[in-house]
């Protein structure tokens, strides 16, 4: 267990006392933000489970601080960086937050809106500074020695097949349908392999990477960085691989990271992406395959959480009485 100390000293105590805190933080944002499924106003959305999970994390037992909130690089609602935390009763502990991933599923009544928090030890979760965009690989336990973000996607399909025991035509890789993905995907087509693309939601995509019921091989392509840390949180937690480099999409998002002395080209593994233990929760928002959305009836309100954690899965059922 790794404890940093700030201007007071922080209290180190074991992080995993704090799952039913941020299981109800997720609840929170997904309860909320479903009153606003298929109602095109992704703002309203977002601004529902942003402060549901404030809220929520009032009451969490400890302190905690927010690492890497979500919002700034679309100006949406958000968890500051920086922003302080919990009940001050209990132990230290880091946040990546995204309360509401996949807003414009959520807005479009469409699947794989989430609410998402990952919680680390206090000084773990990595600070992408001014960098809301990084390049990422994902993939399961078999393949985490072989990937590295230098590669072309060939090799990459090449080297990863080969861990999984598969032929590249039996892969099934995840990439966003960006126009940046544009090459990416042509090349990966091209090598053989099938490709689902997704209009967004890179944490689903790389949650269907990790658990083995979702057919998925590996998830490529550029994302964002808050993204980027909750999902590392999970491939730490059940051992899977994962690289990530910034990658930002503007020149001044690339002046930014510059001037905070950043590298454009420094690789992250999942160990520096969160050098902690750590563990990941989401809620499901809009539904999908991995989770359900909130069911109402009869004064309750039922909800579908993950969490991922000491390597094991769980998924739980929560029910709620109005
Ligand atoms: P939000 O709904 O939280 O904005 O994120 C959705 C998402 O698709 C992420 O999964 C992904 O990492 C990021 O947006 C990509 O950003 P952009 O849509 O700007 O390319």
């Amino acid at each position: 267990m790794q404890c940093q100390s700030e201007v007071a000293p922080r209290t180190c105590v074991d992080i995993h006392t704090l799952e039913a805190a941020a299981l109800a933080a997720t609840r929170s944002a997904a309860v909320a933000s479903y009153a606003w499924v298929g109602r095109h106003d992704q703002k309203a959305a977002d601004a529902a489970a942003t402060t549901a999970m404030r809220e929520a994390l009032a009451d969490a037992p400890g302190r905690g601080k927010v690492v890497i909130g979500e919002g700034e690089k679309d100006d949406a609602p958000m968890l500051f960086n920086g922003e302080i935390v919990g009940n001050g009763h209990g132990p230290d502990f880091d946040i990546a937050v995204d309360p509401l991933e996949g807003t414009s599923f959520c807005a479009k009544d469409l699947p794989g809106a989430l609410a998402t928090i990952a919680f680390g030890e206090p000084g773990t979760l990595w600070s992408p500074g001014p960098g809301f965009y990084m390049d990422k690989i994902v993939v399961p336990p078999q393949a985490k020695d072989v990937i590295d973000l230098n590669d072309p996607p060939e090799r990459t399909l090449v080297k990863v097949a080969e861990a999984l025991g598969k032929q590249v035509s039996e892969l099934r890789v995840v990439i966003m349908d960006k126009p940046r993905h544009k090459e990416l995907i042509a090349r990966v087509l091209r090598a053989g392999a099938a490709v689902q693309t997704p209009a967004g939601g890179d944490v689903g995509g790389s949650l269907a990477v990790l658990l083995p019921t979702l057919d998925v091989d590996l998830l490529l392509g550029v994302g964002g960085t808050p993204e980027g840390v909750m999902t590392a949180a999970a491939v730490r937690a059940l051992g899977g691989g994962m690289l990530g480099r910034l990658a930002p999409q503007r020149d001044e998002e690339a002046d930014a990271i510059r001037a905070a002395g950043m590298s454009l080209d420094r690789i992250y593994n999942c160990d520096e992406l969160v050098a902690g233990d750590a563990f990941f929760v989401a809620t499901g928002v809009s539904g999908g395959p991995l989770l359900g959305r909130p069911r109402e009836g009869d004064g309750t309100t039922i909800a579908e959480s993950l969490l991922i954690s000491r390597g094991q899965v769980r998924h739980i059922t929560h029910t709620a009485f109005e």
